[in-house]
């Protein structure tokens, strides 16, 4: 069976990412922060010998270097880079600089380092894919204002992984940004948007990941399959 690595799966997207994929009987490598907080996921690889908990967290070189050790080359078929943080208060008024570094470097430099760390164990893989949690937000021919630190986030991710993803195309990797909808997560929570539970998201991310053929390289699509525009 392939092999998937998912980051962020401690909750939310990531974590359902980990479930859905150990039911299909996949090796799943559960990637998150801290595992001993972990509980929902502790309790996943309990019941499932075919999730392995790992620590990493996407903005530490070191976090990233003790992964890349610890998988000593394994291959890796699908790498999911799905952890990912909000950017709410941080608006004219209160530009909050050293936030929105750290957002910089969670949904942008974090993403980017860890795929070329990888890249060695996805070329290892036989499905060779790369999937980058992205969000609509990061559209700029969509934007209505508001929300820039992590609007501009996702568009420097969309700009990041598309441009990685015309090169790795080369190698025969698929990579793709992927918007998974407004999901009701901790995320979203309190929000009062209306929100798809995040198994409708997953389901629909997991079916056009299945689907993705050399010709969707560097493309932006929504979980239910259509291109996003940039
Ligand atoms: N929910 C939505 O409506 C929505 C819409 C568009 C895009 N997205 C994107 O989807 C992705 C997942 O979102 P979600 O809704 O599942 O959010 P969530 O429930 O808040 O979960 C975020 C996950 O990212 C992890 N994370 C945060 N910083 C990290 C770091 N430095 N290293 C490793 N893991 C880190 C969190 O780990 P901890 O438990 O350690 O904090 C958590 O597992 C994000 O990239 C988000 O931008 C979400």
């Amino acid at each position: 069976m392939p092999t998937v690595l998912v980051t962020g799966s401690s909750r939310g997207i990531g974590l359902e990412f980990a479930r859905r994929y150990a039911a299909l009987g996949w090796d799943v490598l559960a990637t998150c922060r801290t595992p001993s907080a972990a509980a929902d996921l502790q309790q996943l690889a309990l019941q499932n010998t075919k999730v392995k908990v790992l620590a990493l967290d996407v903005v530490s070189e070191t976090s990233i270097a003790a992964l890349v050790q610890a998988l000593n080359g394994a291959a890796i078929d699908l790498l999911i880079n799905n952890a990912g943080i909000g950017g709410a208060g941080i608006e004219l008024g209160a530009m909050d600089l050293p936030r929105w570094r750290t957002l910089f470097e969670t949904n942008v430099l974090g993403p980017a380092k860890l795929t070329d760390a990888l890249l060695p164990n996805v070329l290892a893989g036989s499905l060779r894919k790369v999937v980058s949690v992205s969000s609509t937000l990061g559209s700029i021919a969509r934007s209505t204002g508001g929300n820039y630190a992590y609007r501009s986030s996702k568009a420097a991710l969309n700009m990041t992984m598309r441009s990685m993803a015309l090169d790795l195309i080369k190698q025969g990797v698929i990579s793709v940004l992927m918007s998974p909808g407004i999901v009701d997560t901790d995320f979203t929570r309190g929000g009062r948007m209306p929100k798809i539970p995040v198994q409708d998201s997953v389901s629909g991310m997991m079916g056009v990941i299945d689907a993705l053929k050399s010709e969707h390289a560097g493309q932006f699509l929504r979980y239910s399959g259509e291109t996003v525009e940039w």
